[in-house]
């Protein structure tokens, strides 16, 4: 055809291909794009016309579905749709003359199977120029899909909640009874069960036991104790360190003690309690009645077992923390009070041999010089030399004997020893101290003063060889229940933590030593110091009731 005939072809025809777009074929292809279903229906409920998504997933064409019924085609029913599963949208619409929106619950049969499908139902109406309603249009959404994704999101939350809770739970203590048995109610109450248990693993006899439980019988739980790895359910599920569920353990042939069956127990599942690939035991939740554990069930309840392993894991170590630290406290107070018995031994020794024997030495030769004649001059001076020297050695006898183990201490108490070892040791060292007392000052245990005592004393002595200090000041506050002393010094102060950092052997010792001791009496010592403003020592001891209340006489006397 010759361009020019082409041009003026094209030309009338834009009208009508304009009349074609506006025509049912344009409005076909919009229905046809859709991924929903589409349906037109007229009165009698029978399709007038329906989209390429509908045949599609009729696998139907047009002609085998238009003049058919919409419950036919859509649902494969011979009768209108009914509730509660399919409430017919479409005589609302006609009625109330408004847009109905429902949900739509599908069941197929599929080679024996049924399957649930779920639809979200549009119907709108479809109006004349008039403003009548001739037909009714359907629009069909498959959110099966959407469903099953809510429904995973909602069981994950869920999942998390549950776990969350656990996990508060088994937080709130390290005494391992506490954490088993709020652990089991917190589970069973999300499993919405009342019968289970947590058997733990003896790692000797390498056999599991009910630690906690509820809704079993005592005999139950007596006729399982020692339960060996591999042996029943429980015991495969902790060698297999996999979770083990049946729906009727009284029937399963695994099962090794008949007291399952006298018990009733008829769901049962079993998980392991496993912290750092090791399995700390088993728990189990069980059911008389006939119950499914789904899988989400179990994988919960393997997530909690892991959670509550955790948990154990700690408590056992935090018991084991707690029985060292008992016994370092323990092998350090023998260790101090042996010591204290050893300078007592030492200190009386020096006391009746050495002091003794000095001191009649001095007095023989004071008599010995007095009955000297008197031309003996250089003789006397001699003995003179020598008797000063016994004297001294005397003094420095009893200075030692203080130390080691003052008798003030054991005959008149705290403040008197703590006096005289103030004026003896800071003010001979050409410090000035100033003591005092407040409260009700009064014996305390022997432990507590002698404890007390020798925090004093190193602080004492940290002050003469340390702080180069000119003023200290000590004092002692009784209250009912409880000791304090305090020690401050205008010295030159220190930086503590640089002092516990050193590595020095011995620097810091004393401190620490002070600390223990302090610690060991139940109290707590605190020591402030900055380089340049002195330094200031805390100490706080409490005291027994029955000691308080003088009700506990023996334990102050010596
Ligand atoms: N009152 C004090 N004034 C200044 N420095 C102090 C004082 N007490 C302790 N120190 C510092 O703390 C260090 C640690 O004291 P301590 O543990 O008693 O060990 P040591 O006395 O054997 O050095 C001391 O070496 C000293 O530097
Ligand atoms: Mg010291």
């Amino acid at each position: 055809m010759p361009k020019k005939a082409t041009l003026q072809k094209t030309k009338e025809l834009q009208p009508l291909e304009r009349e074609y777009q506006s025509s049912r074929g344009y409005w076909q292809a919009i229905i046809d794009c859709l991924d929903d279903e589409l349906m037109v229906i007229a009165r009698d409920l029978c399709l007038t016309q329906v989209n390429a998504a509908l045949l599609k997933r009729q696998g139907s064409t047009t002609a085998k579905v238009i003049g058919r019924h919409c419950y036919e085609v859509s649902h494969g029913v011979t009768e209108p749709c009914q509730p509660p599963l399919c409430e017919c949208p479409i005589t609302r619409v006609w009625d109330t003359g408004k847009p109905v929106r429902v949900s739509h619950t599908h069941l197929y049969d599929t080679k024996g199977k049924s399957r649930v499908r779920y639809f979200d139902v549009i119907v709108s109406p479809l109006r004349n120029s008039r403003g009548d309603i001739t037909e009714v249009v359907e629009l069909i959404r498959d959110v099966t899909e959407v469903k099953r994704l809510e429904q995973q999101i909602r069981e994950a939350n869920q999942n998390l909640l549950a776990l969350n809770a656990i996990a508060s739970t088994v937080s709130q203590s390290l005494d391992l009874d506490t954490i088993l048995n709020s652990a089991l109610d917190k589970v069973l109450e999300l499993m919405k069960g009342n019968t289970g248990g947590i058997l733990l693993l003896d790692e000797e006899s390498q056999t599991l036991s009910y630690r906690v439980y509820r809704g079993l019988s005592k005999e139950f739980v007596q006729e399982i104790d020692g339960l060996r790895l591999g042996e029943g359910i429980a015991g495969r599920a902790a060698q297999l360190e996999k979770p083990i569920y049946v729906d009727n353990i009284s029937e399963d042939p695994r099962l090794t003690r008949s007291v399952v069956i006298k018990e009733g127990l008829r769901a049962f599942t079993s998980v392991p309690l496993r912290s750092k690939n090791k399995v700390l035991g088993v728990m189990n939740i069980a059911s008389h009645k006939v119950r499914r554990f789904t899988a989400e069930d179990i994988r919960l309840l393997n997530n909690i077992g892991n959670q509550i392993a955790v948990a154990i894991e700690n408590a056992k170590l935090y018991n084991e923390v707690q029985r060292k630290e008992e016994i370092r406290g323990e092998v350090l107070n023998l260790v101090i009070s042996t010591q204290e018995e050893e300078r007592k031994r030492i200190a009386r020794g020096l006391h009746d041999e050495t002091s003794q024997a000095l001191t009649s030495l001095a007095v023989n030769l004071e008599a010995v010089i007095a009955i000297l004649p008197s031309d003996a001059d250089e003789a006397k001076a001699k003995l003179r030399g020598v008797q000063a020297l016994a004297v001294k050695t005397l003094d420095e006898i009893h200075k030692v004997i203080y130390e080691l183990r003052p008798t003030l201490l054991d005959d008149l108490g705290l403040v008197a020893a703590v006096e005289w070892y103030a004026e003896n040791y800071l003010e001979a060292a050409g410090i000035k101290v100033h003591v005092e007392t407040d409260g009700l000052e009064r014996r305390l245990p022997a432990q507590i003063e002698t404890a007390l005592f020798r925090i004093i004393q190193e602080a004492a002595t940290n002050i003469i060889r340390h702080a180069n200090a000119g003023k200290t000041s000590l004092s002692l506050e009784f209250s009912e229940t409880s000791v304090a002393v305090h020690i401050k010094d205008d010295g030159k102060g220190f930086d503590l933590d640089e002092v516990m950092r050193t590595k020095d052997s011995g620097r810091g010792l004393g401190l620490l030593s002070m600390q223990e001791r302090a610690e060991l009496m139940g109290g707590h010592l605190s020591i402030r110091s900055r380089p340049g403003l002195g330094t200031r020592i805390a100490v706080k001891i409490p005291i027994a009731q029955e000691v308080a209340d003088g009700r506990d006489k023996g334990i102050s006397g010596r």
